[in-house]
């Protein structure tokens, strides 16, 4: 490695952990896996959605991606190579379920129950995540997760996943990011099912939190003395000035980013400011619904990438506010700030306001614009210092007293990263998509060794 990027790096050990500590890295299947028309899957939403012109960035899709469905027992080799005790991955619905519900397709179990023995021949504890966005198309035209009934079929798939593979998995993750698929999803339109209004999105949140709870007893039951939680999209929230009105800001755009889950799953129901404000439209709900959601979890899994920095904008949206750039801060390619104090700040504050049993950062990670160069090598020397600096900040999360138990690298390869394609590259391994070469990265190598070492 280079000598000074060595020297700017965070002494970190492995025997600083528990020696419990789950480490890992994560996947989702749309995003690898490839193969969407074999052995009876059915039509996803994101099947659908890259369809249409214009919605992806360079016109692709997760028609092929990493080709992990064929390609799985090296992918699970490559990951046991780094060291790491965990994997996460999800489980794609329409596989399952073609149709969304009823007939279970056989081939598209099968395949899982491989994957999950591979993941134990290997040493890797498997963590499942059931809702990773990839929602059967037939359900969509039934008004997808605006419609209640999406709630039991959710509970169908559940019970279909769990019945099979509950023996041998006993972690599991209810949804990924319910801000994404709904907000994003619903909302802005930007990721499937590309729907442009805020009042489904509140409702499409709705269902996919009271899925949640509801999902729990299922879970429990076909799989004994399982784990469960579900992974959120949680942010720091920060002013743009010290004037009152960027503090008040701040308070109703983490209303919006992570009050609205964290409060209904931590039994406060939803943030009574944040009803006031959307009015007619906040979600309808049905008596007993929020004391569901709010049922007791194992633990919070949390997916942190970026703080915000907001300022007050009268008559901007709902929430009135405005997301300002911090000048002369680093960046990944995306865009997105580098603030590992960010993790550290996030983590203290989700134990000071909810006091989750235990915790698990379930995706954390960068990209940049990565070069296999001629020797072969893909020298990611800003991946390798985002993620070591991101532990560290975990470490002084720990240090606090924040019951952090594992942490989950996003990605294991790089992959199909939704409205971008495949210009994101996230992973510890780059995907030549030629030729579905893996070549581990130096940020790769680099959690490897402090693995390992
Ligand atoms: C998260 C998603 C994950 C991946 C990363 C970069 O929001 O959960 O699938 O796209 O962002």
């Amino acid at each position: 490695m280079n000598p000074i990027l060595q020297a700017s790096l965070p002494a970190l050990r492995r025997d600083e952990f528990a020696s419990d500590f789950r480490w890992g890295c994560s996947t989702s299947s749309y995003q690898i896996e490839g193969a969407t028309g074999e052995d009876g899957r059915g039509e996803s939403i994101w099947d659908r959605f890259c369809a249409q012109p214009g919605r992806i960035r360079d016109c692709s899709s997760g028609a092929v991606a990493c080709d992990h469905y064929h390609r799985w027992p090296q992918d699970l080799d490559l990951a046991q190579s780094l060291g790491v005790n965990a994997y996460r991955f999800s489980i794609a619905w329409p596989r399952v379920l073609p149709q969304g519900r009823g007939a279970v397709n056989a081939a598209g179990l099968d395949f899982y129950e491989r994957l999950v023995d591979g993941m134990l021949t290997r040493g890797l504890q498997p963590w499942a995540t059931l809702y990773h966005w990839d929602l059967p198309q037939v359900l969509q035209e039934q008004g997808g997760w605006k419609s209640r009934e999406t709630v039991a079929a959710f509970l169908e798939f559940t019970e279909a996943v769990t019945r099979r593979l509950g023996d041998r998995v006993k972690h599991w993750i209810t949804h990924n990011e319910p801000w994404c698929s709904c907000f994003m999803g619903y909302w802005e339109g930007v990721h499937a099912p590309g729907e442009t209004s805020l009042q489904s999105a509140l409702q499409a949140c709705h269902h996919v939190l009271l899925s949640h709870g509801q999902a729990l007893p299922i879970i429990r039951a076909n799989s004994a003395g399982a784990q469960v939680g579900i992974t959120l999209s949680l942010h720091p929230i920060l002013p743009a000035s010290d004037s009152a009105a960027d503090a008040a800001a701040v308070q109703r755009h983490d209303g919006s980013r992570n009050r609205w889950f964290l409060d209904p799953l931590y039994g406060r129901g939803y943030p009574a400011d944040m009803l006031e404000m959307l009015g007619e439209l906040a979600p309808r709900t049905q008596a007993g619904d929020l004391a569901q959601i709010a049922s007791p979890m194992d633990f919070l899994g949390v997916n942190y990438y970026f703080p915000e920095i907001v300022a007050d904008a009268p008559g901007l949206g709902p929430v009135q506010t405005r997301v300002v750039e911090r000048q002369g801060v680093e960046r990944t390619a995306f865009g997105w700030e580098v603030s590992p104090e960010g993790l550290r700040d996030l983590l203290s504050r989700l134990q000071r306001d909810y006091a989750p049993e235990q915790i698990f950062i379930t995706e954390n990670g960068s990209t940049y614009e990565d070069i296999l160069l001629p020797d072969g090598r893909v020298n990611d020397a800003q991946r390798l210092s985002y993620l070591a600096r991101h532990l560290a900040a975990m470490r002084e999360a720990i240090a606090l007293g924040v019951p952090v138990r594992g942490y989950f690298a996003w990605s294991l390869l790089d992959n199909f990263e939704w409205a971008e394609g495949y210009a994101r590259r996230f992973g510890l391994a780059y995907v030549d998509y030629a030729t579905q070469a893996r070549i581990l990265k130096a940020s790769g190598h680099w959690y490897r060794e402090f693995l390992q070492r």
